[in-house]
């Protein structure tokens, strides 16, 4: 057995490289994040896997299948602050609070003891990505900012939609978490 959180027949784990290959059919399967390649993956699975996490539930044959997964790692110039880069949660998962959980899951590891702040970029129209993120900040009570980060134009050449980095924090869950 992997080790691991449970809750609700969901296993909450840090990722490996095995996962790398369901984390690529898995984000294609979630627009609309962008997919990345497979070695792309990889590097999430095993460089950010302290920082990472992937969700699990056993079907009815007994295999273990990949059903939501963040890929996240702290920026080094930015000791405080974890970057989260993708949340993707499957359709038969959503609306559960799986992507709430995945994040109290990476923020409650020892790689994250001083992180103070979450960053994070969303699209504008994404809003099932600014709730997901509003609702944790409301949860454990920290203030939110956001702002245009990076920009159509002038980023990405009029290929990709405005990105607005929403910053949470400075909020300290240790005390939260131990109760
Ligand atoms: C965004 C996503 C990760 C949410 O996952 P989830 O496990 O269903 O979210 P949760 O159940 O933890 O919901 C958290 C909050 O967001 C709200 N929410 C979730 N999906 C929503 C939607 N489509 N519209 C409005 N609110 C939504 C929930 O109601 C909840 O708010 P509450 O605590 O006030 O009740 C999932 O819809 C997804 O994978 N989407 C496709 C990929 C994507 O856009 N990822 C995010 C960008 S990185």
């Amino acid at each position: 057995m992997k080790q691991g959180s449970h809750d609700s027949a969901i296993t909450l784990r840090s990722p490996l490289a095995e996962d790398a290959a369901d984390l690529h059919t898995l984000v294609a399967e979630c627009p609309p994040l962008d997919p990345n390649s497979l070695y792309c993956n990889l590097l999430h699975c095993t460089h950010f896997s302290g920082t990472s996490v992937a969700a699990t539930r056993r079907d009815s044959q007994g295999n273990e299948r990949l059903v939501g997964f963040i890929s996240a790692y702290i920026p080094p110039a930015q000791p405080d602050t974890l970057f989260v880069w993708q949340v993707a949660v499957a359709q038969e998962a959503r609306g559960e609070g799986l992507g709430r959980r995945m994040l109290d899951a990476i923020v409650q590891r020892p790689a994250c003891a001083g992180v103070r702040y979450i960053n994070t970029t969303i699209t504008p129209g994404n809003q099932a990505s600014w709730a997901l993120f509003e609702s944790w900040a409301r949860r454990h009570g920290a203030p939110t900012t956001s702002h245009v980060h990076f920009e159509r134009e002038r980023h990405f050449a009029g290929r990709h939609d405005d990105e607005h980095l929403m910053r949470i924090g400075p909020f300290e869950l240790a005390a939260e978490f131990a109760t």
